[in-house]
């Protein structure tokens, strides 16, 4: 224990003579020292009113500050998780949530990629996404912008994506840091987290954005453990900065910057702002729209009087002048025109891709791939477009008319208004016409007891049904219940009870609730189908019909019944206006399945569980892992925590009679005191023909089998021997296997 804290460095954050926190400078570590360097050059030349300008949102249009006589442009700045929002002709693509599902790393890279294209064809210079909270409770409204329950997926997921972005020279901005992982009081409830948990759940996809060399941080609106987010020592300045050692840039989130932490969230870390002051404790913008950072701010006092000094400011502006260089965008970055016709038929055909190798097949009686030859009774609000314009049932609302109609992923600020948008009725009908066959539409779920189309099923032989139902979701509110919108479990159990094979599509941002009718002996197919952007309808019926097998995985767990999840939000819970509301993350490391395996609770579908049309064998499990005598200890900001320490091969083998691609997971079981019984730690995506095999590796990395030890602060191999569980879903392991490690 000793010899472990002397391995942790000194701690290098600085204090100013008042004794406030201030965060420590970047110093070009992990490949960013020359565009520091660069930025040092230029940001000697600039006036302190043109530093302070830089760390600013300018009025006119989403631009962090510029200053034109250094050829410094600024940066012009998109919201999207599913695209690039806010811009015509912007291609809307499948939630984020959904590119988790696919569990399919270059999926999610060419996802990504194709955003930063879009993007930079704007002349946008930073894409707001990775979205990396957790999604803790199974509602949470931006769920649809997060990658799912577990850190290692979302930190594989979130690495993807800033690869991708950031490959077309476009800045990824990984948010929100941190914490925030309801909706329901974001603005005034703090979410406190015990310190392992917050390193090996909450920092961890985090850890990986950085590591993939991620250039922005939106620090977010909540309090973690008792001060806000843009304002706190502890998340921004000892966790992002120094433990992490992140070189990029922090922006608040929109408004996330609240009277009277000015100066706090100067010192702690935040680099620049977006939107204009709140009050504290409040879900209100400070009067007369005040900004916080910039020439005529709090800030700008500040340095007047010492309270932030100018090295402070000139280290923001470093931060941000040197991810400008750091991505190139000081060469020929295109102009801003947000009108530029991004779209192509090729990003036409990965949304195609990406939606249908992200549908998760929860159930499969033989009904599917359809034969081709079936008449089709299609039902439900969601297979077609917009039929009533009915009032918008919820309180925050960007785009009302999507609530009805078919489903192309979440709302809130980061919505892409679509170019187009394929239902999955318009689909069914050009398939129906391809292959000479019927499809009927009765999309109306108020008027689900339709006596006419059950006559006509009644006499159709072989007739299928497919129910489409949704679940809106959107930034602003938690989903208190799990159940589809406008009577769509009664929808589904009234075509099941007159149609003897009846398919499910359920779309949503995350679980929902399949206690009513998934075990209806007629509910012979289930499929979820979360957000799949505009070409929904056409990645629907290539799962449908086959075209492709499907292969994608859920990225959360789905309970039997609301109870059985570790945390949901109180909905009743109103702000104080003068402190803090306080949400305890009391189930610490046991988010999502871990919770469901250490309580023994039967989930109605696991994490990580997908059906496909084919099946597939797992053997020859093999275990290599270090023999050398290793340090039981890594410091937080360790360059040794990527190492890879042992490695495990795994044959998986078709056997069944269609090509496909599985899914293996690997899950450990460490013997750290109070560790989860399996924590996710490797997942591929192999594609086998019929019979064909093939050797899938993983490697676990120092901090794979690490535990956050809190009192050395650092990542700490335990004593003792480590399960290996490999299988097709956090519950169906097929071969287990064991190792220990020297040190
Ligand atoms: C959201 C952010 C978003 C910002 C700007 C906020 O309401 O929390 O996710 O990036 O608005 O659009």
């Amino acid at each position: 224990m000793l010899l472990a804290s002397l391995l942790v460095p000194a701690i290098f954050c600085a204090n100013t003579a008042s004794g406030a926190y201030v965060v420590p400078v970047a110093d070009g570590s992990g490949g960013w020292a020359d565009a520091l360097a660069k930025a040092k050059a230029l940001v000697s030349q600039m006036t302190l009113e043109e530093k302070l300008n830089i760390t600013q949102q300018n009025n006119d249009f989403p631009r962090v500050g510029e200053v034109n006589r250094l050829g410094y442009t600024g940066l012009f700045y998109a919201d999207g998780a599913e695209g690039v929002r806010g811009a015509p002709y912007s291609s809307a693509f499948p939630m984020a949530l959904n590119g988790a599902g696919s569990f399919d790393r270059d999926l999610m890279y060419r996802r990504a990629v194709a955003i930063g294209q879009e993007a930079r064809a704007k002349g946008i210079n930073v894409q707001f996404g990775p979205g990396v909270n957790i999604l803790r409770s199974p509602g949470a409204g931006r769920a649809f912008k997060y990658n799912g329950a577990d850190p290692y997926l979302s930190g594989q997921a979130a690495a993807e994506h800033v690869k991708g972005v950031q490959s077309q020279g476009v800045m990824s901005t990984m948010r929100h840091y941190i914490g925030n992982e309801q909706e329901t009081g974001r603005r005034w409830t703090s979410s406190n987290i015990d310190d392992r948990t917050a390193h090996e759940v909450y920092i961890w996809p985090f850890q990986d954005a950085v590591h993939a060399g991620v250039a922005s941080t939106m620090c977010a609106y909540n309090g973690v453990n008792g001060s806000y987010a843009c304002s706190n020592p502890t998340s921004l300045g000892k966790w992002l900065h120094e433990e992490l050692k992140f070189q990029g840039w922090v922006m608040s989130d929109f408004g996330a910057i609240v009277q009277g932490q000015e100066v706090n969230s100067a010192n702690a870390g935040t680099d620049t702002v977006i939107g204009a002051t709140f009050t504290a404790y409040t879900d209100d913008f400070v009067q007369g729209f005040v900004y916080p950072f910039g020439p005529d701010s709090v800030l700008a006092s500040a340095v007047a009087n010492g309270t932030v000094s100018e090295s402070r400011i000139d280290d923001m502006a470093h931060r941000i002048v040197s991810a400008w260089y750091k991505l190139g965008q000081d060469k020929e970055y295109p102009k801003l025109n947000t009108s530029v016709n991004a779209l192509s038929q090729e990003h036409n055909d990965l949304i195609r891709e990406i939606g249908s190798k992200s549908i998760v097949l929860l159930k499969n009686d033989d009904l599917l791939p359809l034969s081709g030859t079936q008449s089709l009774y299609v039902f439900g609000q969601a297979a077609s477009v917009d039929l009533y314009g009915a009032p918008y049932p919820v309180s925050f609302a960007f785009s009302p008319d999507q609530d009805m109609g078919t489903f192309l992923g979440g709302q809130g600020s980061s919505y892409v208004t679509a170019p187009y948008a394929i239902t999955l009725f318009q689909a069914l009908q050009s398939h129906a016409r391809a292959h000479s066959t019927q499809v009927f539409g009765y999309f109306d779920n108020f008027n689900h007891t339709n006596q006419a189309a059950y006559a006509a099923i009644a006499n159709t032989a072989g007739a299928a049904c497919l129910v489409d139902v949704r679940h809106t979701c959107s930034e602003g509110y938690d989903r208190e219940n799990l159940t589809a919108s406008w009577e769509g479990d009664e929808t589904i159990l009234s075509v099941a009870s007159q149609c003897s094979n009846t398919a499910v599509i359920y779309s949503s941002c995350g679980p929902f609730n399949v206690s009513s009718w998934s075990d209806h002996p007629n509910v012979t197919a289930i499929l979820d189908a979360g957000g799949l952007g505009q070409e929904a309808g056409n990645s629907l019926v290539d799962v449908l019909f086959g075209v492709v097998n499907p292969s994608a995985r859920l990225p959360y767990t789905i309970a039997h019944k609301l109870e059985d999840y570790p945390a949901l939000p109180d909905f009743e819970i109103q702000p104080l206006n003068t402190s803090f509301q306080d949400v305890e993350y009391t189930e610490g490391l046991f988010v999502d399945y871990r919770w469901f395996d250490k309580n023994g609770i039967e989930p109605a579908f696991e994490f990580g569980f997908g059906l496909s049309y084919t099946t597939f064998n797992y053997s020859n499990l093999n275990i290599q892992s270090s023999t050398a005598n290793l340090n039981q200890y890594a410091p937080a900001n360790s360059t040794e925590l990527y190492d890879c320490l042992a490695l495990v091969t795994i044959d998986v083998c078709n056997s069944g009679n269609l090509a496909g691609s599985e899914i293996p997971q690997l899950y450990i079981g460490s013997p750290a005191d109070g560790a989860p019984i399996k924590a996710l730690r490797g997942f591929d995506t192999v594609g086998l023909d019929v019979r064909a095999k093939k050797k899938v590796e993983f490697q676990l990395t120092r901090r794979d089998l690490s535990f956050w030890d809190t009192y050395n602060a650092g990542w700490t191999l335990p004593d003792g021997e480590y399960k290996v569980y490999v299988g097709a879903s956090s519950r169906d392991i097929r071969e287990t296997g064991t190792f220990s490690l020297l040190h």
